[in-house]
């Protein structure tokens, strides 16, 4: 039996990267998968090479995140599609560098909208799906930097340990409300996706390596396994839980 199986998948961000991982991974255990992207030549593309395994597993969605109106068309859409949305996997998010000093408000402001506010406002929007979709599953991609901090990351540091602390805020009220409705947070560390790129300058992964106990970067499908996890009944009595997917780098 597939993991997933009659599972239906939102996952925004899913043009590149770890969003496209899951997309690909949650369709090799049995979902369907709505991939949403701002880059919707990207979001196309995933949904091709789910399609081509899997056919009709996936769709493509124009979305960004940071958008209300796109939201509420984003998420009818995919639920007329896949005849429902059972999971939620926000994973659309950006980074900045920058400390308390050199950090601008407007990228303090844009992280905070991509990483934080479309949590909220997304999340807001899918419940009334997700409510008819139980057991449903909301996940939500933090990072060990919103656990731990770092003197250059002040915008991120703070995006995204707000979405760790919402995480458990809704998985709260989703319990006490009587739903069969989890929600947790993954905190991946550096894993060999676009994003961390610029840490990459000159082409070597030497500096962030080496901070990692076990000696290497996160490759997506270490993340993915633990969204499938997540996304399937395997983890229906974990909610309100942050996940540490890091080589041991938080301990
Ligand atoms: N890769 C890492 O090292 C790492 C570590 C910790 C956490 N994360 C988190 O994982 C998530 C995915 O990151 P990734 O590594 O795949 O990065 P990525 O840059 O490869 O992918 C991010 C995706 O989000 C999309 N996106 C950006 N802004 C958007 C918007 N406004 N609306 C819709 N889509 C938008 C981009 O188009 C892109 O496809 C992010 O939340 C990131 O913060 C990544």
């Amino acid at each position: 039996m597939a993991r997933v199986a009659g599972k239906k998948a939102f996952i925004t961000g899913g043009a590149q990267g770890l969003g496209a991982c899951f997309a690909r991974m949650l369709a090799d255990e049995g979902a369907k998968v709505a991939v949403s992207d701002v880059n919707i030549d990207g979001a196309r593309e995933t949904a091709a090479a789910v399609n081509e395994k899997h056919a009709g597993a996936a769709i493509a969605i124009a979305h960004d995140v940071t958008e209300k109106d796109d939201w509420e068309r984003a998420l009818a859409e995919a639920n007329d599609v896949m005849g429902g949305i059972s999971v939620l996997i926000n994973n659309a998010g950006i980074g900045s560098f920058g400390n308390i000093e050199t950090e601008s408000f407007e990228n303090w402001r844009r992280v905070n909208d991509v990483d934080v506010d479309s949590i909220f406002i997304g999340t807001q929007l899918a419940m009334p799906y997700l409510k008819e979709n139980q057991p449903a599953s909301i996940i939500n991609i933090s990072s060990v930097a919103g656990l731990v901090a770092d003197g250059n990351f002040i915008a991120y540091n703070a995006a995204k340990a707000a979405v760790w602390m919402m995480t458990k805020s809704i998985a709260l009220h989703c319990a006490r409300s009587g739903y069969d409705i989890r929600c947790n947070s993954i905190h991946p560390v550096f894993t060999r996706t676009p994003i961390i790129e610029p840490m990459l300058k000159d082409g070597s992964d030497h500096k962030l390596v080496r901070q990692i106990p076990l000696k290497r970067l996160g490759e997506p499908e270490d993340i993915g396994y633990c969204a499938l996890y997540l996304a399937s009944d395997e983890s229906r009595f974990v909610t309100a839980s942050e996940f540490k997917i890091d080589g041991g780098i938080t301990a």
